[in-house]
């Protein structure tokens, strides 16, 4: 899975699934247009094109979004390509013939419509993004309250979400509420404590690292179209939060 926008590291997941024989298949749902730079293949590669398939969502909210709920598939395996082509419509490979038990999964044409159109923009979209991340990163890194979001040299984020581990996260984000500043948790509550899940019997303390995060992370705002100056609200109102607790929380300036 390519968390928040930014690929995972790729050429150890290969080389472990070569050598035990599995499939990867990539969540590329958070990841529209990142890049990953292959040491193995030494180039960069892009998400979606290097497991075996790879999942996209077109939920409005992503880098590249629908007007309604959306998704694609994409791979190189005929195959598999002709199989997600039957299940997504009845498993017919025909009108009315049914080689499987499929479901309704079709995109509606209107929002195969958007799609495309907002295609055409994505990247310089990704880019903005990119640059309103670059300007958090100068407005924060003082606040050493806040970790901010680390992108190696092989990594190309796209920044669908914009996520900090910050100490006093609730408080925090109780302060941005009252600031009426935009705020999200991804994720609050780590897959081996969610209800569905309890059968398999995991507890609290079993996935320290997940449930840690889970406490600690904080989305601040991030769209193509944020401005510096609302960035630097943003910055003052979390610097303003610190500076309670700690005065010489002094933020650095961003151009
Ligand atoms: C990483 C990831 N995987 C899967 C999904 C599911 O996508 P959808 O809601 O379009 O089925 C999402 C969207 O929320 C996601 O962010």
């Amino acid at each position: 899975m390519h968390l928040y926008g930014q690929m995972a590291e790729m050429d150890p997941i290969l080389e472990l699934a070569d050598r035990y024989n599995l499939t990867v298949i990539e969540d590329a749902c958070q990841a529209h247009g990142a890049e990953y730079f292959s040491n193995k293949q030494n180039r960069w590669l892009k998400a979606g094109s290097v497991g075996r398939a790879a999942a996209f969502s077109f939920y409005p909210g992503k880098n590249l979004g629908a007007c309604g709920e959306g998704g694609a598939v994409t791979t190189n395996d005929e195959q598999i390509a002709s199989r997600i082509h039957m299940l997504r419509d009845h498993g017919q490979p025909k009108k009315y013939y049914h080689d499987l038990e499929g479901y309704n999964g079709r995109l509606d044409a209107i929002q195969a419509g958007i799609l495309a159109v907002k295609l055409e923009h994505l990247f310089e979209w990704n880019q903005k993004r990119r640059e309103a991340a670059s300007r958090y990163e100068k407005l924060l890194s003082s606040v050493e309250e806040l970790t901010l979001p680390f992108e190696p040299a092989w990594a190309k984020s796209i920044f669908h979400l914009y996520v900090v581990a910050a100490a006093e996260r609730n408080e925090l984000l109780e302060h941005l509420r009252t600031e009426n500043i935009g705020h999200g948790i991804h994720y609050p509550v780590p897959v081996h404590l969610q209800k569905p899940y309890q059968n398999l019997g995991y507890r609290e303390n079993d996935f320290p690292v997940a449930e840690q995060a889970s406490r600690n992370l904080l989305s601040l705002p991030i769209h193509p179209y944020l401005t510096g100056e609302e960035q630097a609200r943003v910055a003052q109102a979390i610097a303003g939060f610190y500076g309670a607790i700690r005065p010489s929380v002094v933020l650095n300036s961003a151009r």
